[in-house]
């Protein structure tokens, strides 16, 4: 069963310039929501009982938003108004937080959760990504391929040739309910092995951490995840799942706009 999460919100969001200087792009808002409220949601629903954030300096607000606010509480109740405490509600999952010291990619910031993960199986939200899915979560879908198969498995989404640059892509064979990954590689400049993009949905085993800590920087100077997979595949069989749903990532302006219309109507 697969309880833990990890929510990687350590990022600079340069996609994100200027308002990130000053609010971490995870604390954007959908409606009157931070895009990480939902990705936590999302974990909750997809049945994760214990998520840990990674953060970094100047992310406090992520803190903020996840701590009970007692002084706002007795205010609500002193002027009588109880019925806008249901705005204070929080997804109802024990989250817990580590600092990323040093900027050193998505690799390292999974590595950071290593001790919070133990000897589970655990997945991983990044929370650039979003799926609007009338079927199960996002999360729930991969682990449902977990359930049956007992192996690591990755979100996939085909994505357009000319974008396939700006993403982990696979190159695969496929099985009856899912992909059998053969290769993965981290932002292809060109000859991208197929149109299947990596999205940021993974269930991991714990091996994968002993793959984090031998990967020497890749692309952009950075501990890469997907050199991690790449490592992982020479010694086991690893999964890929294209996850049913419209995705939205939120560095992009145009799917934000349109991401943010959606969840304000919700
Ligand atoms: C990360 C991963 C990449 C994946 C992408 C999904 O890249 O390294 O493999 O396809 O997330 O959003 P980033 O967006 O952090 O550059």
């Amino acid at each position: 069963m697969v309880r833990k999460a990890i929510i990687p919100a350590a990022g600079y969001g340069t996609r994100n310039l200027p308002i990130t200087k000053a609010i971490p792009k995870e604390m954007l808002p959908l409606g009157l929501k931070p895009a990480i409220h939902y990705i936590v949601e999302e974990a909750v629903q997809s049945g994760i009982e214990q998520v840990l954030i990674v953060t970094s300096k100047s992310k406090s607000s992520i803190l903020d938003y996840f701590d009970h606010s007692m002084e706002l509480e007795a205010l609500l109740r002193s002027k009588n108004k109880e019925y806008m405490l249901k705005h204070l509600e929080l997804p109802k999952i024990r989250v817990f937080f580590i600092r990323q010291p040093y900027a050193k990619g998505l690799g390292d910031a999974i590595l950071l959760g290593k001790e919070f993960v133990g000897n589970e199986p655990f997945g991983v939200l990044l929370p650039d990504d979003f799926v609007i899915s009338n079927q199960a979560p996002a999360l729930k879908q991969l682990m449902d391929v977990f359930k049956e198969t007992n192996r690591d498995v990755i979100g996939l989404k085909q994505v357009k040739q000319d974008q396939l640059k700006n993403y982990g892509v696979i190159k695969g064979s496929n099985k009856a309910n899912h992909i059998e990954i053969e290769n993965i590689v981290e932002k292809p400049k060109n000859d991208p092995p197929s149109n299947l993009a990596v999205i940021g949905r993974y269930i991991f085993t714990p091996e994968i951490f002993k793959c984090l800590e031998d990967v020497e920087e890749g692309v952009d100077g950075e501990i890469q995840l997907t050199d991690a997979i790449k490592g992982l595949l020479g010694t086991q069989s690893i999964y890929g799942k294209i996850i049913s749903g419209d995705r939205y990532d939120i560095g992009i302006l145009e799917e934000y706009v349109e991401l943010m219309n959606i969840m304000s109507k919700k």
